[in-house]
This record gives structure tokens, C-alpha cells and sequence, in this order.
């Protein structure tokens, strides 16, 4: 059912602009990290947005942000989400966009004077880019069932802040029971936050899944020695086998087709330029469409590091922080985007995610679609992270079409 309705672009716009003024860095990014007085303030602004609307605004246990426009009839909800936290150094429209975006679908509707025949509702989920505390997509997780909300709860970050304190410290542990609100279909509009649609000059991604997500911790532990005493024969050097198991990562990534690896997180202690580091805790963020090869490398990994750790004299632990399976979605929904994109006139191709989204975990509760806009220069998790205006608002009017259609089927 193809809509006339659009999207009132400049106030799409305008309305991104603000939410950006949230966290403001001075390189033109956001930094909004979940649970910090930046994220209550974005929470803030979104939650009166929401009443603005006269939605139905509810919070659940962990955090979620939850906007909903009765239906003609009772029953499951057509959901639009995505998050508004940001990584430390994150960009304007990585999460907000598809949470404006949803937002202004819904004000369309409202304007418009049309009732959709099923509930619609936003959604802004906890902590998506699992920057400050893991996993990542924990609060669409919880939603899910995936992960139970007394563990979401007793998260720590890298400080030791519990995630649950934080959660009551800005005011946000709600009332509501996490996926209190049935799904019909969930639609996720993002920023591509890579390369392709710019280099191939196309307008619209129709996404056809997400890769999988490995995230492994290592606590290495060495012995503090004097840098400039201790012959090289005598030291066990934590910080050594930190950066070895960052090289082998990345030589599993010529070796293993597809593999992405980084090392993101390093703390040394004591962190002393003379000091050999006594312990080391660092992270991988290890991806791939398929799973058995996410396993392998994996493995090559785990195996790699016990060996070097015992035989350089230092001791090694290795916690999950997120482990989350390649996710094709629906082609029902893949067909309905690609449709959706076609009747507007929009060039489009078909595209895997390489970034986790909350649309992964949704995907296991209802029909679940995703619509990409080029990135230019490709750039994410960056403050120079950018898209057009025009890509921007034809990226919320596809999502207004598959939302519009989906609520009135
Ligand atoms: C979420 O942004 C991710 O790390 O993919
Ligand atoms: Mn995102
Ligand atoms: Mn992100």
C-alpha cells in the first residue's frame, strides 16, 4: 500500500540538529555515552518530544524509551527504533537518525489525521553501542530475552559504575517490563556507516542482515619490574603479549576470508613509562558474515594467546562481552524496503550490515527490516561522520512508507 504521504523534511532535519546539540563535542560529534548526564539530557529531550506528540510514553526496567500511537485495533505493534547513545567519539546520526526519523513518521500520521489500524510506536533503546557498558544492543537484548535484566543490571564499566545505579541515577529504571509491548513488524532506518552506497552512488541500502559479533576481554598478568634493571630475559611483560595477540588478530584477518579484527580497549597497569606492565586488560571486536568462521578465528585466537601467556610466564583470562550470530532478515521485509525505495524512485542495492543494531535482536521476535543512507567518506564512531540532507530525508520516507504499510495491512 504506497502512500502520499512524506516526511516535512526541514523539520526532520531541524530536529536532528537539536538532538545533536546534546553532547556536542567540539570536533562536531556527540559523545552521549549511555547512562551519563549527556544521555539523560538526549532521554529528556526525546521523552518531551514524545508527549509533544500526545504518544502513550513509557519506560521499562531497563531503560528503554518506549512512544506509542494507538491503533484502530488492539494487538502487536508496528515498532521503528534504533538508540540515542553514542560512542565516546561518536557522530550526529549513528542511532539518532532512526529514532527521529521514527518520530517524524508518527507526526506525519498525527498530522495527517490517520488513525493506523494497528498500534505504532518508537522505541530509543538502552546502551546499543555497548561503548561503556557491554554488550552491546543490551537494552533491545533485554527487551528481547535474550540477557536477563538482574545481569543487564549488574553490568560494570570500565570504571566499576554499575549499570543499574546509573540507570536510577538519571532517572530512567522505569516501571514497565522489558518487551511489554508485542511486536507486529520492526523497522530500523541507519546511517550505512561504511563505504559502499557512496562509492557506488546509490541513495538507499536495503539491508539483508547483520554479521556476526564476537567481543572477547583479556586480562593478562605479568610481574612490575624496572624498565631500565631488569634484563629483557627477566621480565614477564603483559603489555607484550597485549600487542602480540593484537598482531596475530590481525594476521588471522589475511588468513581467514571476510574476518574484521580490532583491538579497541587497552588499560596498562600501572601504567608507568618505566615500569614493565604488571597487568593488562584489552579487548577484540571480531566480526564475520559466517559464524564458523567467526569460530575459527576465534579459536586460532583463544589457542594463540594460552600458548604465548605460558610460555612468556604471565597469566591469561578471557571473558565473553558479546557474542551475537550473523542475522539475515526477513525477505518478506527485505522485499518490502526494496519496494518501498523503487516506488519512490530511489537507487538502491541490497547490502549486509557490517555494524551490530538493535534491528539484529528484533529480528528474532517479528518480521524486521532495515533501510541504510550512505556515510560519506564511509566514516562512523567519528565526529566527522556525515550524511546529506537529501539522503537523510529520503532515508525516513522509506521508513514512512514499509511503517505506513505494515500499520495499515
Ligand atoms: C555498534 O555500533 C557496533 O559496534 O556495531
Ligand atoms: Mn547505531
Ligand atoms: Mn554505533
Amino acid at each position: 500500500m504506497t502512500s502520499n504521504l512524506r516526511i516535512d523534511g526541514p523539520r526532520l532535519l531541524s530536529r536532528l540538529a537539536a538532538l545533536a546539540e546534546i553532547g556536542a563535542t567540539p570536533e562536531g560529534g556527540c559523545r552521549r555515552l549511555a547512562l551519563s548526564d549527556e544521555d539523560r539530557a538526549g532521554r529528556d529531550w526525546l521523552v518531551a518530544r514524545m508527549r509533544s506528540l500526545d504518544l502513550d510514553v513509557r519506560i521499562d526496567a531497563i531503560g528503554n524509551i518506549v512512544g506509542i500511537l494507538p491503533g484502530a485495533e488492539p494487538g502487536p505493534a508496528v515498532i521503528l527504533g534504533s538508540h540515542i547513545d553514542t560512542v565516546a567519539t561518536g557522530g550526529r546520526y549513528d542511532g539518532a537518525l532512526g529514532v527521529v526519523a521514527g518520530l517524524e513518521v508518527l507526526a506525519t500520521l498525527r498530522e495527517a489525521g490517520i488513525t493506523p489500524r494497528h498500534p505504532m510506536a518508537v522505541i530509543a533503546f538502552t546502551n546499543e553501542e555497548g561503548a561503556r557498558f557491554q554488550p552491546d544492543m543490551l537494552g533491545s537484548f533485554v527487551w528481547g530475552g535474550g540477557l536477563s535484566l538482574a545481569e543487564a543490571l549488574g553490568q560494570r564499566d570500565a570504571d566499576g559504575a554499575v549499570l543499574g545505579a546509573e540507570l536510577g541515577r538519571i532517572g530512567y529504571a522505569g516501571p514497565e517490563v522489558p518487551g511489554f509491548l508485542a511486536a507486529r513488524a520492526y523497522f530500523e532506518l541507519h546511517i550505512e556507516q561504511g563505504p559502499v552506497l557512496e562509492q557506488e552512488a546509490l541513495q538507499i541500502g536495503v539491508v539483508t542482515g547483520v554479521q556476526g559479533i564476537t567481543w572477547l576481554e583479556f586480562t593478562i598478568g605479568g610481574e612490575p619490574r624496572h624498565g631500565g634493571t631488569t634484563p629483557m630475559k627477566y621480565r614477564r611483560d603483559a603489555g607484550l603479549l597485549a600487542a602480540r595477540i593484537n598482531v596475530f588478530a590481525h594476521e588471522q584477518t589475511q588468513a581467514v576470508p571476510d574476518l574484521l579484527a580490532n583491538m579497541g580497549f587497552v588499560r596498562m597497569l600501572p601504567g608507568n613509562v618505566n615500569v614493565v606492565p604488571e597487568q593488562v586488560v584489552c579487548t577484540l571486536d571480531l566480526r564475520n558474515p559466517d559464524q564458523a568462521l567467526l569460530d575459527t578465528a576465534e579459536q586460532a585466537i583463544r589457542h594463540f594467546a594460552a600458548r604465548a601467556a605460558e610460555k612468556a610466564g604471565l597469566t591469561l583470562a578471557i571473558r565473553d562481552l558479546a557474542r551475537f550470530p550473523p542475522t539475515p532478515f526477513d525477505p518478506a521485509m527485505i522485499g518490502k524496503v526494496e519496494q518501498a525505495a523503487g516506488a519512490l524512485g530511489l537507487t538502491c542495492r541490497r547490502i549486509i550490515s557490517g555494524a551490530g543494531h538493535d534491528a539484529q535482536i528484533m529480528a528474532a521476535l517479528c518480521p524486521t527490516g532495515m533501510i541504510f543512507i550512505p556515510s560519506i567518506g564511509g566514516l562512523s564512531h567519528n565526529p566527522r561522520e556525515f550524511s546529506t540532507d537529501a539522503d537523510l530525508v529520503a532515508g525516513a520516507n522509506v521508513l514512512l512508507q514499509v511503517a505506513y504499510d505494515a500499520a495499515m495491512a
